[in-house]
C-alpha cells in the first residue's frame, strides 16, 4: 500500500491577532525559518503528490512568501475563516480530485517533524483507518479540543473546550489538529459537517464523530513530545518554541561531534551545516546557509549569516555575511565582513577591520584598523595598520588591486581605481593615487619640516609650552655642563 499521501493541506488562514503584529503570524521566524516554512518543510518530507496551503488573513504577504519558498505549493484562498473544516474543504476544491491519504497540518505548529508525520501516515495506512489523529496528553489541556474515547479506548469524537461538559473538560488528551484522512471519507463527511456549535464554525474535528457513526475506523497516534503539537499564538510562545527548536538543533549537532561551549548563548539556524570538531564558543549566532568545516573555532561573540568557514579557521568577535573564510585563516577580534569578502588560506582580517567585496588571497594579511572595499589583495601581501581603500568617489565605486607580496605602510589611503604592483612597497602615510609598478617604493608625504620654537611662541603658558621649555632648559644645562668639564 502506498504510504505517500496524495495531499498535505496546511491551514494558515487565521488572523493571529494575539501577535499584535503587522506581519502575519505564520511569517514570524524561529530557527531561521518562518513558522509556515517549518510546516511546509515538514510536509514536503512526506513527498505528497499535492501540497496545499490555505491562506486568508494578510494573504498578499503569505502568498508572496509561499511562492518564494516553494513554487510547487497550491495556494487556496479562504475568504472568510469559517472554521478548520471549511478551510480543508476550500483546499480540496482547489486541488484535482484526490484519493488515498490526505494529511492536515497547521501553519503555526513549527516543531512538528516529518518523522512524526510519517508515523501518523504509516499507522493510518497500516491500520486501514478512515481517520487518524495526532494527540498528546497535557498537564493543562485548556483551550484545546479534547479526545473522547469509548470503553475499549477507541476514539469516538473530539469536543472543543467551548462545547465540552465539565466531565469532558477534565480529559487531558488533546487534539493536536494534525490528522491523516481517507480522502473519500473526508470529502463525504465534510459535506455533512454543520455550523451548530459554540463558535458557529465548521469544525474539522466533527469528521471524527461522523466517521465513527458511519461505522468507520478512527485511530490515534499519541506523542509524548508536547512541543511537536504546540502552536504559536503569542510572541511569548514564539520565543519559547524558538528556544526549544534551538536546543534541539544544538543537541543534534553535539551528537554529531560539534563542541558547543554554552548552548544557552548559541543560536544556530536549522539551515546551517556544521562538521565534527567545529567549536562554537559562547555568544555565537549562525544563520542562513552558513557552513563551518572541521576544526574551525567560532566565537566568542560572532554573528555569521551565509558565511562559509573552511577547516581550522578562527573567527573571533566578528559580524559577517555572504563571505568565505579560507582554511586556517584568522578573523577578528572585532572584524566586520560585508558581502563579497573572500579570505584565502591562512589569510588574516584582524582587529577593527571592515571589508566589502574584497578578495584577500592566501596568506595575505590586513591585521589592524582598516577599511577594505572593492579590493583584490594578492598572495602574501601585508596591508599596514590604519589603511583605507578609498573606493567611492562620491558617484561611483572603483576597485583597488594590491599585488602579491606587496608590503604597504601604515596609515595609507589607496584612491581607487589604483593598482599596487607585485612586491611593491609604500611608505607610512602614503596616499596612493597613481599605479605603483612592481618592486617600487611609493612615498607621497613631503619631507618633514621643523618650525623651531613654534609652541613656545604660539602656545605660550600652556602645559605644552612649559614642558617644551623644561626640556630645552635641561638640554641647555647638560650642554653647558659638558662644555665646562676640564679637558684631559
Ligand atoms: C483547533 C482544533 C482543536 C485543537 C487545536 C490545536 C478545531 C475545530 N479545533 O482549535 O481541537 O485542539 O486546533 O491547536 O479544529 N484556520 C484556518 N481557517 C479557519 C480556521 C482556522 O485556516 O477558518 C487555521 C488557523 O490559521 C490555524 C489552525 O487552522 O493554523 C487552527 O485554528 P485555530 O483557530 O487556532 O483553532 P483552535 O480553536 O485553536
Ligand atoms: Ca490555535
Amino acid at each position: 500500500m502506498r504510504q505517500t499521501p496524495s495531499a498535505v493541506v496546511v491551514l494558515a488562514a487565521g488572523a493571529g491577532t494575539r501577535m499584535k503584529s503587522a506581519t502575519n503570524k505564520v511569517l514570524h521566524r524561529i530557527g531561521g525559518r518562518s513558522l509556515l516554512g517549518h510546516a511546509i518543510h515538514a510536509a514536503r518530507g512526506l513527498e505528497p503528490v499535492h501540497l496545499a496551503v490555505v491562506v486568508g488573513n494578510q494573504r498578499e504577504q503569505v502568498v508572496a512568501h509561499v511562492e518564494q519558498l516553494d513554487p510547487g505549493v497550491v495556494v487556496a484562498v479562504q475568504e472568510e475563516q469559517q472554521g478548520t473544516g471549511h478551510a480543508v474543504l476550500v483546499a480540496l476544491d482547489q486541488l484535482p480530485p484526490v484519493d488515498g491519504t490526505v494529511v492536515v497540518t497547521y501553519g503555526d505548529v513549527p516543531l512538528l517533524s516529518t518523522a512524526t508525520l510519517t508515523t501518523l501516515v504509516e499507522t493510518h495506512t497500516q491500520r486501514r483507518n478512515a481517520v487518524t489523529v495526532l494527540t498528546t496528553r497535557l498537564p493543562d489541556p485548556s483551550g484545546y479540543g479534547r479526545i473522547l474515547r469509548d470503553s475499549e479506548g477507541a476514539v469516538t469524537a473530539i469536543v472543543e473546550e467551548k462545547d465540552a461538559t465539565d466531565e469532558q473538560r477534565a480529559v487531558r488528551e488533546i487534539n493536536s489538529g494534525i490528522f491523516a484522512f481517507d480522502a473519500a471519507v473526508l470529502r463525504e463527511a465534510l459535506g455533512r459537517v454543520d455550523f451548530d456549535n459554540a463558535q458557529g464554525e465548521m469544525y474539522l474535528t466533527d469528521v471524527v464523530a461522523i466517521a465513527r457513526r458511519d461505522g468507520r475506523q478512527v485511530g490515534a497516534v499519541t506523542t509524548s513530545d508536547l512541543w511537536q503539537c504546540e502552536g504559536v499564538n503569542t510572541r511569548s510562545q514564539l520565543a519559547r518554541l524558538g528556544s526549544e527548536l534551538n536546543r534541539r538543533t544544538l543537541e543534534a549537532w553535539m551528537a554529531a561531534g560539534v563542541e558547543v561551549v554554552d548552548p544557552t548563548s548559541t543560536w544556530v539556524d536549522v539551515t546551517v551545516v556544521l562538521a565534527p570538531d567545529v567549536s562554537l564558543r559562547p555568544g555565537v549566532q549562525l544563520h542562513g546557509s552558513t557552513t563551518v568545516a572541521s576544526g574551525a573555532v567560532i566565537g566568542p561573540d560572532c554573528t555569521l549569516t551565509d558565511v562559509v568557514v573552511e577547516e581550522d579557521a578562527s573567527v573571533v568577535r566578528t559580524q559577517g555575511s555572504q563571505s568565505a573564510i579560507g582554511a586556517g585563516a584568522s578573523v577578528g577580534p572585532f572584524a566586520y565582513l560585508r558581502p563579497g569578502t573572500v579570505l584565502g588560506v591562512r589569510g588574516k582580517i584582524g582587529t577593527f577591520v571592515e571589508t566589502k567585496n574584497a578578495q584577500v588571497a592566501d596568506g595575505a594579511k590586513v591585521p589592524h584598523l582598516s577599511y577594505v572595499g572593492d579590493a583584490e589583495i594578492g598572495e602574501g601581501a601585508n596591508i599596514g595598520a590604519g589603511t583605507i581603500f578609498a573606493n567611492y568617489d562620491g558617484v561611483h565605486k572603483h576597485r583597488t588591486k594590491v599585488g602579491r607580496q606587496a608590503k604597504t605602510g601604515s596609515h595609507n589611503t589607496f584612491v581607487a581605481p589604483v593598482e599596487i604592483g607585485d612586491g611593491a612597497a609604500t611608505g607610512g602615510g602614503t596616499v596612493v593615487r597613481r599605479d605603483v609598478p612592481p618592486g617600487t617604493l611609493a612615498v607621497s608625504t613631503g619631507a618633514q619640516r621643523h618650525i623651531e620654537g613654534w609652541v613656545l611662541r604660539k602656545r605660550e603658558g600652556t602645559p605644552s609650552a612649559q614642558a617644551a621649555q623644561a626640556a630645552l632648559d635641561s638640554e641647555q644645562s647638560t650642554a653647558t655642563a659638558a662644555s665646562e668639564e676640564p679637558e684631559a
